[in-house]
């Protein structure tokens, strides 16, 4: 039976607070796929979502294929309907500097219509969004569905190709929805059409043997530490741009950006410059980027008077839609090499990357997700933005299953700090999105009417 909007918004209304209490359930749960973390623990995080799937689909499986647990939920299409795949992740970033949250990461906190947790938004509000939308319908969907929650996309998808070769039956789909993006603004609904690529690598700087007294050594000796800082800092040029050769620049299309929006966005502080050239969407979006995420170094609170023989960086290298991770990886490590100052030995490992990517906008599936956002927002159409964060799942999905239509959708907005001490998710646009994409389901339906 055909639902009116009315009747969807009913439902995805009514179910609200079950979704709002699974949703916390699944932000106790600390699933971090980085190296160095408790891999049982993202286990236990794929084992709840399986228990979340099982509740709305008939067929639920844990896979795996070498690397963390994913799920898979199906329901099989009513006859001549499509099949719509819901793509999100239920690992989360580790949580970073704890002194900076003003409440525990993994204990769910509302304040002021936000809730407050690690993945309150990136990615397990995108998890129940899904599951949102399944239960507006129950045993009656419109289209048939398969969800792919996968467990290790914030430590770059390892394993997600040979997940996705494995179980490539499974897993076709005429649409796909990934809800792991974000709108442009409170009220203001989103789709996103390109997304930067990544390439994270360790930089190690070795001048010395071993630790020398500072004072006895100092002077003609060059430090590890120094000399790494001299490296890195020949990655930007004085305008701030990235100073590396042989990596893609491009630009996005015509959409403001205003630069004092950009700035309180950001946080920025009063005095502080952006650095780099040209508009700030294209900077952010079809540009390059680099930055040092963190240094291994002595403590400098237990620091002794003693020059550091070694010293290791990790950059995270954003790069535009067009250019290829394993080049743009050479194109760094060779600037590394040659810039290495004071004859210091350099060297440069990948640690993972993921292809950028650009998605067309027009055709069936975007019309009717248009359609469902313009509705779920009383009426305000969707602006279609990039995003210069990266999803591996969409260049390996889109190489794999070409013809499926990708919408890229997200509970995230400019206030949501994901990554970042008090991640949170707004509850109010939390509740649109899971109306949109109850409705796009059904929007889908319709528009699929007559296309077998
Ligand atoms: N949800 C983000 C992608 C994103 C970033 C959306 C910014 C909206 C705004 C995603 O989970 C993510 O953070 N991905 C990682 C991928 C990487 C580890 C391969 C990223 O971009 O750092
Ligand atoms: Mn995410």
């Amino acid at each position: 039976m055909r639902r009116s909007v009315a009747q969807v918004r009913a439902a995805v209304e009514a179910n609200l607070p079950g979704v709002r209490a699974d949703l916390e359930r699944l932000i106790r749960i600390p699933g971090i796929a980085f190296a160095g973390f408790d891999a049982d623990v993202v286990r236990r995080s794929a084992d709840a979502v399986a228990e979340l799937l099982r509740g709305v689909l008939p067929e639920v499986r844990i896979v795996q294929a070498g690397g963390h647990h994913a799920v898979i939920g199906r329901r099989p299409a009513p006859p001549g309907a499509p099949t719509v795949l819901l793509y999100a992740h239920h690992d989360v970033q580790p949580p970073g500097d704890r002194s900076a949250w003003l409440t525990e990461p993994f204990e769910p906190t509302e304040r002021e219509g936000r809730l407050y947790g690690r993945g309150a938004a990136d990615d397990k509000a995108g998890i129940m969004a899904h599951v949102a939308a399944l239960r507006a319908f129950g045993d009656d969907l419109p289209v048939g569905v398969v969800v792919f929650v996968e467990g290790e996309e914030e430590f770059g998808s390892e394993s997600l190709e040979a997940l996705l070769r494995q179980y490539r039956d499974d897993l076709t789909a005429d649409v796909i929805v990934i809800a792991d993006s974000s709108n442009w603004d409170i009220g203001v609904p989103a789709l996103t059409t390109s997304l930067r690529g990544i390439v994270n690598a360790f930089v190690d700087v070795q001048t010395l043997d071993h630790a020398v007294h500072s004072g006895g050594y100092g002077g003609p000796v060059p430090d590890a530490l120094t000399t790494l800082c001299r490296l890195l800092a020949t990655l930007h040029d004085d305008a701030g741009d990235v100073a590396v050769e042989g990596l893609v620049r491009g630009s996005a299309a015509p959409l403001d950006y205003p630069v004092q929006r950009f700035r309180a966005e950001a946080g920025l502080l009063d005095g502080v410059s952006l650095i780099g050239t040209g508009r700030i969407v294209d900077r952010l979006w079809m540009k390059p980027a680099i930055s040092v995420l963190g240094i291994d170094a002595p403590p400098t609170h237990e620091a002794p008077n003693a020059l550091v023989p070694t010293a290791r960086a990790k950059i995270s290298v954003r790069i535009a839609p067009g250019d290829d991770p394993k080049s743009a990886f050479q194109a760094v490590q060779a600037h590394l090499e040659r810039h290495a100052p004071w004859g210091a030995r350099v060297q440069v490992t990948r640690e993972h990357d993921g292809a950028p990517c650009v998605i067309d906008s027009t055709g069936p599936a975007f019309d009717a997700a248009r359609a469902a956002f313009a509705a779920a927002w009383d009426g305000t159409e969707p602006v279609e933005i990039g995003i210069g964060g990266s999803i591996p799942f969409i260049a390996t999905f889109q190489e794999l299953f070409p013809d499926a239509a990708i919408l890229v959708t997200g509970v995230e907005d400019p206030d949501s700090r994901a990554h970042g001490p008090n991640e949170s998710l707004h509850l109010g646009e939390f509740a649109r999105a899971c109306l949109a994409e109850a409705l796009l389901l059904q929007e889908v339906a319709d528009r699929w009417g007559g296309r077998g």
